[in-house]
């Protein structure tokens, strides 16, 4: 029997870096969402140990499936679940790589979510935390799969007011910028404190709290920024192409990139409108990946 899990692509509608840590990786607020749009995990239990096939239209930009995060997330979580099946898994590869989208996370936590089943572990389960954060620092977040408020290094997770569905516009101008470069190139001394990320009071603090409004939401993601966009902009200035052709199509509320780029996204009222930018930014550029979807 196979199980099968959605990989939804995530996306950083902001992004503060608050501070380098003396290991070298930096604390963030980052209000994180998933699309519609993803890639898809399938797992046929059988045998001791794991495999991965890679199939899909991105697949060949994937890496060696040695390397992937599946398999890493896999032996994590069998190290310490000793009960857990070995199996194959076939990953079907939609999303681009490298691309601030957490393709490879969202992956890896479809993996987990999948193996959970198998196992009978609930989604709250310490081990497979661990297994998450040990992973990366955006699986965590990918395995809740939800929006939240994402903290720390990626696996202090808060929630947020229930928000409104957002149409967008996925943007990615194919070029692969790696995150340790973008983080590199920010070169935050150590010590020094980032500004806190306006998104931060969209956290839920009690029950009841009233829905986060569409235009209340649109004014807070406004103010607030991707801390990663300078120089993600610096090291491939074609992102910086990418935001401007969102910004010139009818519509487009707010443009920013996700993550650590260099996928930027555009927010607009209607998927109608979504739709249409879609449309006009493949026509200048036909050879980039442009995805109409929904947020949420
Ligand atoms: O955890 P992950 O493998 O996604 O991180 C990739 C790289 O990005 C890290 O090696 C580090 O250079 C950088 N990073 C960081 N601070 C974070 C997350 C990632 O500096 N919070």
């Amino acid at each position: 029997m196979a199980f099968v899990d959605h990989a939804p692509a995530k996306v950083n509608l902001t992004l503060a870096v608050r501070r380098r840590r003396a290991d070298g990786f930096h604390d963030l607020e980052s209000l994180v969402v998933f699309a519609r749009t993803g890639d898809e995990v399938r797992f046929a239990p059988g045998g001791a140990g794991y495999s991965l096939e890679a199939r899909g239209r991105m697949s060949a930009d994937a890496g060696p499936v040695g390397d992937n995060l599946i398999l890493k997330a896999a032996r994590l979580l069998a190290a310490r679940v000793p009960w857990l099946p070995g199996g194959a898994f076939t990953l079907v590869k939609r999303l681009p790589v490298a691309a601030g989208l957490g393709g490879g996370s969202s992956d890896a936590a479809a993996a987990l979510r999948v193996l959970a089943r198998v196992a009978a572990l609930g989604l709250d389960d310490r081990r497979l935390q661990d297994a998450a954060s040990l992973t990366g620092s955006d699986v965590p977040v990918c395995l809740a799969g939800k929006a939240r408020m994402m903290r720390g290094t990626g696996a202090e997770l808060g929630p947020v007011l229930p928000l409104p569905r957002l149409p967008a516009l996925l943007v990615n101008p194919g070029v692969a910028v790696p995150t340790p470069q973008v983080f590199a190139q920010l070169g935050l001394a150590p010590g020094l404190e980032g500004q806190a990320d306006p998104a931060a009071a969209l956290e839920q603090g009690e029950e009841g709290q009233p829905r986060a409004g569409r235009a209340g939401l649109l004014a807070v993601l406004q103010a607030a920024r991707n801390d990663l966009q300078p120089p993600a902009l610096a090291l491939a200035p074609v992102i910086g192409t990418a935001l401007r052709h969102l910004g010139d199509t009818d519509g487009c509320r707010l443009a920013r990139m996700s993550g650590s780029g260099a996928t930027v996204f555009g927010l607009y009222d209607t998927c109608r409108a979504a739709a249409a930018a879609a449309k006009a930014i493949k026509a200048r550029e036909p050879g980039w990946w442009v995805k109409p979807t929904m947020l949420g």
